[in-house]
């Protein structure tokens, strides 16, 4: 199904979209266009569109503002050394989007039509990606029930919606250690859940928490598990490594996918990038004594979030409701900073693609 593109007749000005790049944030900004692609049962994926962004009319009946059948994915474009622009690992995202999408018993959008909406959007809106160091195109995909009505069940009718955000750091403070909070009060995900689906509920129901981390002087939330509240799962939106010694005896140990985080496309490609830098890998189960005690002794001598928004982020303190620690000194480590540095190279094209992660535009 090819997209027909009906671009804006009235696209930003190149003044004000240069002042907007100059120091966009975070999800604040898009840009002139977005894909739009509807499905219903009689005609599957139809009436794709590129088309000006701006608001939706849709009946207060319909289905995902009652029921919360939806699923998003996050991904960015970054401009290359040539002027180019390419996408992180988009296959990845199309194929989280249907493994999402399959959990929420919605309808998938094939990989073709989800690459075909992303290359489509961004040579539209090519302008937008920021050149600045430290700066992409975020890329939002996501899927709505649009069906109207009260009932009670998967939806009949479907909107795939692609928009756009040229963006800055996640944390306003870059690259600066986090601190975070570890919940015991409230849980993410449980074993049958939805964690590892990228669907807004598991957002919706994690704000309180992240609110309490807030109270507490932290800027994120770190999920155990909810049978135990002793296994360390993810953070709100990124993914957790832990670095084991130091040099190039250092190990990089991470949350095992147990169902209930989100498989990560960071998180699996830092576990190829520190497999090539030389490092062991290891997923599996981490507690919170293992973390606060290997902390204390000095064995663990980095932790780190990461994730699409976030890139990479030094964790440097640690609260909780049973006191607090910090891991090593507090800054940022040399191990996150060398594989942040060194999936950046990636993504700006700053240096070679040797596992084919760069989807040029
Ligand atoms: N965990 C959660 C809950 C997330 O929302 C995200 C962000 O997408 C991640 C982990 C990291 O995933 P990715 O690296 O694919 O962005
Ligand atoms: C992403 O990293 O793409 C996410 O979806 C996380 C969210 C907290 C912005």
């Amino acid at each position: 199904m090819a997209l027909v593109r009906k671009p804006t007749s009235n696209p930003l000005g190149a003044a004000e979209r240069t002042a907007l790049l100059e120091d966009p944030g975070f999800g604040r900004v898009f840009t002139d266009h977005m894909v739009h692609i509807r499905w219903d049962s009689a005609q599957g994926w139809h009436d794709g569109e590129l088309v000006p962004y701006g608001p939706l009319a849709l009946d207060p009946a319909t289905a995902v503002f009652h029921y919360a059948q939806e699923i998003f994915e996050g991904l960015k474009a970054y401009r290359q050394p040539d002027g180019s622009v390419a996408v992180f690992r988009p296959q990845a995202n199309a194929e989280r989007l249907r493994r999402s999408a399959r959990r929420m018993a919605m309808a998938e959008l094939p990989d073709e039509l989800f690459l075909e909406s992303v290359e489509a959007l961004v040579q539209q809106d090519l302008d937008w990606v920021p050149t600045k160091d430290g700066q992409a195109l975020y890329l939002r995909p996501f899927v709505i029930a649009t069906e109207v009505g009260l009932g009670v069940r998967p939806s009949a009718a479907y909107s795939y919606l692609l928009i756009a955000s040229p963006v800055g750091a996640y944390f306003p403070r870059g690259v600066h250690p986090v601190t975070v909070w570890l919940s015991t009060e409230f849980t993410r995900a449980a074993p049958g859940g939805t964690g590892e689906a990228k669907t807004g509920g598991n957002y919706a129901a994690s704000l309180i928490a992240q609110q309490q981390a807030a109270a507490q002087g932290c800027d994120q939330v770190v999920w155990l598990d909810a049978a135990e509240h002793r296994w360390v799962e993810e953070m709100g939106g990124m993914n957790l490594c832990f670095v084991y010694g130091t040099g190039s005896d250092a190990r990089i140990v991470t949350p095992e996918l147990t169902g209930t985080l989100l498989p990560g496309i960071t998180r699996d490609s830092l576990l190829t990038l520190a497999g090539d830098l030389g490092y062991a890998v290891e997923e599996r189960r981490i507690s919170t004594e293992e973390w606060r005690e290997g902390n204390a002794s000095g064995a663990i001598s980095e932790v780190f979030a990461c994730g699409t928004a976030a890139v990479i982020t030094p964790v440097g303190q640690v609260k909780s409701a049973a006191g607090e620690w910090s891991v090593g000194d507090g800054g940022s480590g040399p191990v996150a900073l060398q594989l942040r540095q060194a999936l950046l190279d990636i993504q700006h094209g700053a240096a070679p693609d040797p596992h084919g992660w760069m989807h040029r535009i």
